[in-house]
C-alpha cells in the first residue's frame, strides 16, 4: 500500500504545462466527438448510418457534454475506403443523404450548441472523381495527368513501377494501365494520390474549404495531412510505410532511453516520441505552404474556425509544425495513443506533448481511438496492453474484455483530466470493445483484400452503435439491419442501458466532462507530484488526477474530496479510501 502525500514539498514538483485563458479560442480546449456516420445510427433503414440518423441522436452528443462533432467522409464516394475516395467533393452520396439533409443536420447541431468540423481528403481523390477520369481518358502526356502522379515504369518496356514504394494497405504503390503508363496510389489503386505541384489542385481545394466554410461548418479535419507533397523525382525508400502500426518498436526503443538517463523529459522530446524518417511520400518540407494558404482561407471567415492535421509524424518536435501559429491549430497526438499501458512511458509522452505543443503555442490534441485503430478497451485487454495490432481476428489473441474496459475507462479518465483538447470516437463513451471475431466474409476494409487477409484491417471498430438494449440491432436502423454485424452480447453496452445508471461508463464520461468543463481543466495546467513508478499523480488547477496502473492500491490523503473516479474504490479498515489496480479518481486537494 502507497499513501499519497497531500502536500508534497514544491522541490518534488515539476511543471509541465502552465494554465492559458479559460476563454481562449474554442478549439484550444474542446473535447470533439468522432463520428463515423455509417456506423452512428441508420434513419433510412438500409444498414448504413446516415446523415439524418446522426440528425436525430444529435441530442446522446448534447447531454454527454461534447463541445463539437467531427464528421468522417459523407461525399460522393464509391466507398472503395469507406467513404476515403471521393468522387465529389461539394455534395452529399445519397447512401448518407443530401446537401439539404447536411444543412438540417449542422443547423440542429449548432442550434444545440454543437460545432461541426467536417473531414477533407485531399491527398487523393476517388478513380471516380472526374478529373481520374479525364486523366484516363486524356491518355499519357496529356494535360489532364498532370493532376496526378503518373510515371512511365522502369526496366523493359517499363514493366516495373516507377519506384519501390508500398501502398499502405499492402502491395505495391503503383497501379499501371492498359496504355502502359503507372499511377501512384499510397492506399489503394482506387484512390489516385493528387499531384499537389499543380495549381488547379490547390485552387480547386481552397475552393472546396469554400464551400463547406460558406455553408456553416466550423473546421476540418485534414487526412493523410503529412503526405500531400513527396519528395522530388519520387526516389526509392527501402523504410517500411505505416501510419497505423508500427512504432510500437520505437517506443520500446524510447523506454530503454528514459532508463539510460537520468534527466528530465525536456530534452529528450524526440527520443520519447520516435524516430521520424517516416520516407520520401511523407512529412516533405512542401505541406507547410498549403497549410499556411489554407490558414489564410479560413482567416477570412469569423467564428474561428479549425484545421486540425491528422499527421501520423514522429518525433514530436515534426508534428508541432504542422501547428505553427500561421498553419493548422491542432493535430491529433497519436504518440499518446501508441503509448503501451506502461506509467512512466505515459508521463514522459505526456510531457514531452506539452513541451512539443508549448514550443509553437499550439493546444496538445489527445486521443485513444478512432476509426483506424483498434478501440482502446480491445488494446489494454490484450497480453501487451496498449499494443496495436492490425485488426484483432477469431484465431488471434483475444483481448480480457473487462480488464481492457477497466483500464480503457482509467485512460480516458487520466486523458480528459489532462489540458488541451481531446477527441473522443463514437462508441467509447458506451465502453465498446471491437468485434474481434468478426468472419472474413463479412469484412470490408481494403486492407484486408490487399494483404490477402494477412493484415484484417480496421472493421473490428467500426461496428455500428448500440443504442437501445431490446431492439434488434440494438436500434442501429428501424429495420435491425447493420452493414457489419454487432456482437450478440453488446445489449449491456447500449446506451439506454447505461444513461441514467450511476457508475456505468456512460455517466461516468458524461460527469467527467461536466467536470472538466466546471474546473476549466482543458485550459488548466500540468504539474506532476512525485509518485510511485507505476502511478501517475498530477495537479491540473484545482484537480488532483492520480491513475494507479499498478497492482498494488494506492490510498488517498485523507480530507481529499472525489469528485470522480473510473472505478468503485474499496475502502481500507480505518474507512480510508483505496484507488484499486486501473483506475484513476479525480479528486479536490
Ligand atoms: C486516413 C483515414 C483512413 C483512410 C486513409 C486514406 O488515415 O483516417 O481511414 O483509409 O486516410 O484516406
Amino acid at each position: 500500500m502507497t499513501t499519497l502525500d497531500a502536500r508534497p514539498s514544491t522541490d518534488a514538483l515539476v511543471v509541465a504545462h502552465s494554465p492559458g485563458a479559460p476563454d481562449g479560442e474554442w478549439w484550444r480546449d474542446a473535447v470533439i466527438y468522432q463520428v463515423y456516420p455509417r456506423s452512428f445510427a441508420d434513419g433510412s433503414g438500409d444498414g448504413i448510418g446516415d446523415l439524418p440518423g446522426i440528425t436525430s441522436r444529435l441530442d446522446h452528443l448534447a447531454e454527454l457534454g461534447v463541445d463539437a462533432v467531427w464528421l468522417s467522409p459523407f461525399y460522393r464516394s464509391p466507398q472503395a475506403d469507406a467513404g476515403y475516395d471521393v468522387s465529389d467533393y461539394r455534395d452529399v452520396d445519397p447512401l448518407f443523404g443530401t446537401l439539404d439533409d447536411f444543412d438540417a443536420m449542422l443547423a440542429r447541431a449548432h442550434g444545440l450548441g454543437l460545432r461541426v468540423i467536417v473531414d477533407l481528403v485531399p491527398n487523393h481523390t476517388s478513380d471516380e472523381h472526374a478529373w481520374f477520369v479525364e486523366a484516363l481518358a486524356a491518355g499519357p502526356g496529356s494535360p489532364a495527368r498532370e493532376r496526378y502522379l503518373f510515371r512511365e515504369g522502369r526496366g523493359e518496356d517499363g514493366q516495373e513501377p516507377p519506384n519501390n514504394w508500398q501502398s499502405i494497405f499492402g502491395g505495391p504503390a503503383w497501379t499501371r494501365l492498359p496504355d502502359g503508363q503507372w499511377y501512384l496510389h499510397l492506399f489503394d489503386s482506387r484512390q489516385p494520390d493528387l499531384n499537389w505541384e499543380h495549381p488547379e489542385v490547390r485552387a480547386e481545394f481552397e475552393d472546396v474549404l469554400r464551400f463547406w466554410l460558406d455553408r456553416g461548418v466550423d473546421g476540418f479535419r485534414i487526412d493523410v495531412a503529412h503526405g500531400m507533397v513527396k519528395a522530388p523525382g519520387l526516389p526509392d525508400w527501402d523504410g517500411h510505410v505505416s501510419m497505423i502500426e508500427g512504432s510500437e518498436q520505437a517506443f520500446e526503443e524510447a523506454e530503454h532511453a528514459l532508463h539510460e538517463h537520468a534527466s528530465g523529459a525536456a530534452e529528450r522530446v524526440d527520443e520519447v516520441t520516435g524516430s521520424g524518417n517516416q520516407g520520401p511520400m511523407f512529412d516533405q518540407e512542401g505541406v507547410h505552404d498549403i497549410y499556411r494558404a489554407w490558414h489564410r482561407v479560413l482567416a477570412e471567415y469569423d467564428g474561428d474556425r479549425a484545421l486540425v492535421a491528422e499527421a501520423w509524424v514522429e518525433p514530436l518536435s515534426r508534428l508541432a509544425r504542422y501547428v505553427r501559429p500561421d498553419e493548422m491549430h491542432q493535430a491529433f497526438n497519436f504518440a499518446f495513443l501508441a503509448t503501451l499501458w506502461h506509467a512512466p512511458s505515459l508521463r514522459d509522452v505526456i510531457t514531452a506533448s506539452y513541451l512539443a505543443s508549448d514550443s509553437v503555442g499550439a493546444p496538445t490534441t489527445w486521443v485513444l481511438s478512432n476509426h483506424d485503430v483498434v478501440r482502446h478497451a480491445s488494446r489494454l485487454g490484450l497480453a501487451t496492453p496498449g499494443s496495436r495490432p492490425n485488426g484483432i481476428g477469431a484465431d488471434d489473441e483475444q483481448p480480457d474484455e473487462e480488464l481492457g474496459l477497466r483500464r480503457a475507462r482509467c485512460a480516458t479518465l487520466l486523458m480528459l483530466g489532462l489540458p488541451g483538447s481531446a477527441y473522443l470516437y463514437q462508441g467509447e463513451e458506451l465502453g465498446l470493445p471491437d468485434h474481434t471475431t468478426l468472419p472474413a466474409d463479412v469484412r470490408q476494409d481494403p486492407a484486408f483484400f490487399r494483404t490477402q487477409g494477412a493484415e484484417l484491417g480496421r472493421d473490428g471498430c467500426r461496428v455500428p452503435l448500440p443504442w437501445s438494449a431490446q431492439e434488434p440491432g440494438f436500434g442501429f436502423s428501424p429495420t435491425g439491419e447493420a452493414w457489419l454485424p454487432q456482437p450478440s452480447t453488446w445489449a449491456r453496452y447500449a446506451a439506454d442501458a447505461q444513461r441514467g445508471v450511476p457508475g456505468s461508463t456512460y455517466e461516468t464520461y458524461r460527469t467527467a466532462l461536466r467536470v472538466r468543463r466546471a474546473e476549466a481543466l482543458g485550459s488548466g495546467g500540468l504539474t506532476w507530484l512525485p509518485s510511485r513508478d507505476d502511478v501517475l499523480d498530477l495537479v491540473n488547477r484545482d484537480v488532483r488526477v492520480v491513475a494507479n496502473l499498478g497492482t498494488e492500491p494506492v490510498e488517498l490523503p485523507a480530507g481529499t474530496r472525489v469528485l470522480l473516479a473510473s472505478g468503485p474504490l474499496d475502502a481500507a479498515a480505518d474507512g480510508t479510501l483505496l484507488i484499486g489496480s486501473d483506475t484513476t479518481v479525480w479528486v479536490r486537494p
